[in-house]
C-alpha cells in the first residue's frame, strides 16, 4: 500500500498565507457548514464552565500506598468518562516545557528558505508539512507542523530534525526525554487501572523500545477563524498522546456527546488523552476521544504533540485478560504501520477508523 509518490498539489504554508495579510481566506480552506466551529462569543453559558479533568500526578510519587491509589483512581476515571485529562507535577521541568515550545517557535519564524530545507513527503511525513492526507482538492487545514521520529531508536535520524535554530536539538533531545518517562509512567497507571500486569501495554508496545513520535503544530492567525479548523476532528491514531500547547491561547477542542469543549490550559499542564491503539488494546474501555483545533483571528498558537505508541511492526488487539465469552473481542489485530495509513492518505476523518475495524458480528 506505500504507493505513495507526493503531494497531490503544490504546498502552500498557511503561515505564508496569513503572513501575506489576507482578509478572506482561500477557498481551499472553507469547512462545509457542519463542520465549521462556533467561534465563542463574548457571552459566557453554561459549557464554559465545563472542562477536562485536572489531576495533580506528585500523588503518584508520594511514596504513600493511600495517595497513590486515589491518584491512580482519578487517572482511571478520567480516561474512562473523558479520554482526556490535564496533567499537573508530572515530573517534566517548567523550565524545559518553556525551552522546548521557545526553540520550535523560533523554528517557525525562522526565514521560510530555512524551514523548506526539511519540507516533507507524505512517504514518512518527517519533516516540515502543511498537510495531512494525499486526496486531491481535499479541504486543508489551517496550520503548518514539523513531524519528526524519536523512538524507536533505529527511526531517529537527526539529519530529518531542523538544523537551526542553534541548540535546537540539544533541547528537543532532552524534552522527549523526559515525556517519554512520563509516558512509560502512564503506561503503569492505564496498565494497572485497567486490571493488567502493570507492564502489559508497555510491552504489548515492544518494550523499552516502543514508537515516539513528535508533532509540533504551528496555527497561524487567521482572518475568518469561523469557517476554518486549525486540525479537524480526529482521534489520534496511536497509543496516547502527551500535548503541550501554549497556555495562554486557546484552541484544541475535545468532543463531548454532540459539544465541543474547549479546554483551558494551566501554567506548564500537559494535556493527555488516549489513542485508538489503547481503545483497540483495552477493548474499549478507554476510548480515543475526538477533538479539533480552532484559530485565533489576532493571535498564533503553537503545540508539540508527543505520540506515544507501539513500534509499528507488532500486532495490536484487545487484552486476552480483558475479553470473555460475554465481553468478546472488538477489534480485529493490526500493525500500526498499516493502521496509521488511513489518516496519511485520507486525512482527519473523526473516528471513523476506529469505528470501522470492529470485529463484524
Ligand atoms: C494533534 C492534536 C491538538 C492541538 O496534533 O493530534 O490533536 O492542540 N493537536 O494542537
Ligand atoms: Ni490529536
Amino acid at each position: 500500500m506505500s504507493c505513495v509518490q507526493g503531494w497531490p498539489e503544490p504546498i502552500i504554508r498557511v503561515q505564508s498565507l496569513s503572513d501575506s495579510g489576507l482578509d478572506r481566506i482561500p477557498d481551499r480552506y472553507v469547512k462545509p457548514l457542519t463542520e465549521r466551529p462556533v467561534v465563542e462569543s463574548v457571552v459566557m453559558d453554561e459549557d464554559d464552565k465545563v472542562d477536562i479533568p485536572m489531576i495533580d500526578l506528585a500523588g503518584l510519587f508520594s511514596g504513600d500506598s493511600e495517595i497513590i491509589r486515589a491518584t491512580r483512581e482519578k487517572v482511571g476515571e478520567a480516561c474512562r468518562v473523558w479520554g482526556f485529562f490535564q496533567a499537573v507535577n508530572h515530573g517534566v521541568h517548567p523550565d524545559l516545557m518553556d525551552q522546548a515550545r521557545q526553540t520550535w517557535r523560533d523554528f517557525f519564524h525562522q526565514p521560510m528558505e530555512e524551514k523548506q530545507k526539511h519540507a516533507n513527503d507524505p512517504k514518512t511525513y518527517e519533516g516540515y508539512g502543511s498537510r495531512l492526507g494525499v486526496e486531491k482538492g481535499a479541504v486543508l487545514d489551517w496550520s503548518d507542523y514539523y513531524f519528526l521520529h524519536y523512538l524507536p531508536s533505529n527511526l531517529k535520524d537527526h539529519t530529518k530534525w531542523p538544523a537551526q535554530p542553534p541548540h535546537h536539538r540539544e533541547v528537543v533531545e532532552e524534552y522527549l526525554g523526559e515525556v517519554v518517562k512520563l509516558g512509560q509512567r502512564l503506561m503503569k497507571v492505564f496498565s494497572s487501572n485497567l486490571g493488567l500486569e502493570e507492564d502489559y501495554l508497555q510491552n504489548a508496545f515492544g518494550g523499552e523500545d516502543n514508537g515516539a513520535c513528535l508533532r509540533v503544530n504551528f496555527y497561524p492567525k487567521c482572518p475568518q477563524p469561523d469557517l476554518t479548523l486549525g486540525l479537524s476532528s480526529h482521534s489520534d491514531p496511536g497509543g496516547l498522546t502527551i500535548l503541550l500547547p501554549d497556555h495562554d491561547v486557546p484552541g484544541l477542542q475535545v468532543r463531548r456527546g454532540d459539544k465541543w469543549i474547549t479546554v483551558k490550559p494551566a501554567q506548564h499542564a500537559f494535556i493527555i488523552n488516549i489513542g485508538d491503539q489503547i481503545q483497540v488494546l483495552s477493548n474499549a474501555t478507554y476510548k480515543s476521544v475526538e477533538h479539533r483545533v480552532i484559530v485565533n483571528p489576532n493571535i498564533e498558537r503553537l503545540s508539540l504533540a508527543l505520540f506515544y505508541n507501539p513500534r509499528g511492526e507488532l500486532l495490536i488487539e484487545p487484552a486476552k485478560e480483558l475479553i470473555s465469552p460475554e465481553n468478546p473481542a472488538m477489534y480485529q489485530p493490526m500493525t500500526f504501520n498499516e493502521y496509521r495509513l488511513y489518516i496519511r492518505l485520507k486525512g482527519p476523518r473523526g473516528k471513523s477508523q476506529v469505528e470501522s475495524l470492529k470485529s463484524p458480528r
